[in-house]
């Protein structure tokens, strides 16, 4: 895994974006593969400057968003439908139509995960996936002990995750219970992992993730077996890591073609 420390969490998401638009720029159709929550919002409010600069055109791009709360209206302003068109495909001017997330609302809700995955397949694969962590390790919603080689699927939600998510929601009753997610095998089917992560409250699980013994107690930790895994701190997330000092200085010393900040 390549670990990058940033100063502060708005260096993670120029750092990440910088990451986003060099794979589409090495890409001849790349396929973005989106997360919500708060983590990725400084990638996008970079990438956004980008296309607001003319320095990045993702009108054509194909992206997939990670999951979706099932039992939300589609037009709550907390479904991840709604979330994604406001932090991402309104600001970095995508197509609507190229923009897609799994439907939660659907009736058959199987249906509808093998439906996504064959969206996915045929738009040629996630060319880089933005991925957030939860304080118990997931990525996705796939919550401790989901198998490494899921795809698609139904989940119920960790009380825990219910809980950090309360605040996106007036109360925790009205915070979903299941939600329709890539699995873990859809996720390391992405050609690029970036995972990014901010302040101490993710100081654990990013240490799991990175040092720990690939468990799936912490499903962030099967990216230790991904090709071309980034993941992208600021130093409170990163307060955990044994091999902190090694990180930086691995870093300072990449070679400048390796750079893509
Ligand atoms: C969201 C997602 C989740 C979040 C994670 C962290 O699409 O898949 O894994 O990335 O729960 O959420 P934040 O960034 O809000 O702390």
């Amino acid at each position: 895994m390549e670990v990058i420390i940033c100063p502060d969490a708005d260096e993670v998401g120029r750092v990440a974006a910088a990451k986003v638009a060099r794979v589409c720029a090495d890409e001849e159709r790349p396929v973005l593969g989106l997360a919500t929550g708060s983590s990725p919002l400084a990638i996008y409010a970079h990438l956004a400057a980008k296309v607001e600069a003319g320095e990045l055109d993702l009108s054509a791009v194909d992206a997939f968003a990670l999951d979706e709360y099932v039992g939300l209206d589609r037009n709550h302003p907390e479904s991840y439908a709604s979330v994604i068109a406001r932090t991402v495909t309104e600001p970095l001017r995508m197509d609507p139509a190229r923009v897609h997330v799994p439907d939660g609302a659907a009736e058959d809700v199987e249906a509808a995960a093998e439906a996504y995955e064959r969206a996915i397949s045929e738009a040629g694969g996630v060319s880089v996936q933005i991925l957030g962590i939860g304080t118990n390790g997931h990525i996705g919603f796939n919550e401790p002990t989901s198998s490494f080689s899921s795809r698609t699927r139904i989940k119920t939600l960790a009380e825990r995750t219910r809980l950090d998510n309360q605040r996106f929601f007036s109360s925790l009753e009205e915070v979903p219970t299941h939600c329709l997610t890539q699995g873990l095998g859809t996720i390391m089917d992405a050609r690029h992992v970036l995972l990014v992560a901010q302040g101490a409250a993710k100081a654990d699980a990013v240490a799991a993730t990175v040092e720990g013994p690939v468990s799936a107690v912490c499903p962030a930790s099967i990216l230790q077996h991904h090709r071309r895994a980034t993941v992208v701190l600021d130093e409170a997330a990163a307060s955990g890591l044994r091999l902190r000092g090694y990180y930086q200085h691995v870093y300072a010393h990449k070679p400048g073609w390796q750079r893509f900040a």
